[in-house]
């Protein structure tokens, strides 16, 4: 019975942190070239930055398709390629983002 619950437990865990783990890794396969996370500058934004202003759902919409998404973010020009990333990929990498900062902008209130 101890079994079950401890491999019912890891099991949980596993599911809620193992997609930041995948995530990293294809941050670092596909993104790192471009994106640094610790503020070593590069072609693209830190996604420390990124993960502070920006919600899970952008950051999906972004990498799967940049060329269509680059004026709403703000952006004069398109410099990210499409990259050809599985849904699963692409969930996972977000996961990854948005794990680096726990706390958004848009929940810091103004005084
Ligand atoms: C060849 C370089 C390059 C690679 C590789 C790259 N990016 Fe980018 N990314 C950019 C540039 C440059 C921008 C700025 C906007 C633009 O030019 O499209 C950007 C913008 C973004 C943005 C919007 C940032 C914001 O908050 O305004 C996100 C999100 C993003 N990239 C995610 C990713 C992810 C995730 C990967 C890997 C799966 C990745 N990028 C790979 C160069 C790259």
């Amino acid at each position: 019975m101890r079994t079950i619950i401890v491999f019912a437990l890891v099991s949980i865990v596993s599911l809620l942190f193992g997609d930041v783990g995948k995530g990293r890794a294809v941050y670092e396969a596909n993104c790192a070239q471009c994106h640094s996370i610790h503020m070593t500058g590069g072609l693209g934004r830190d996604f420390n930055l990124v993960s502070y202003t920006r919600t899970k759902k952008e950051i999906k919409a972004y990498v799967r398709d940049p060329s269509r998404e680059y004026r709403k973010f703000g952006y004069s020009a398109n410099a990210m390629p499409t990259l050809i990333l599985t849904p699963e990929e692409i969930e996972n990498v977000a996961d990854f983002i948005d794990s680096l900062q726990p706390f958004k902008k848009w929940m810091v209130t103004k005084k």
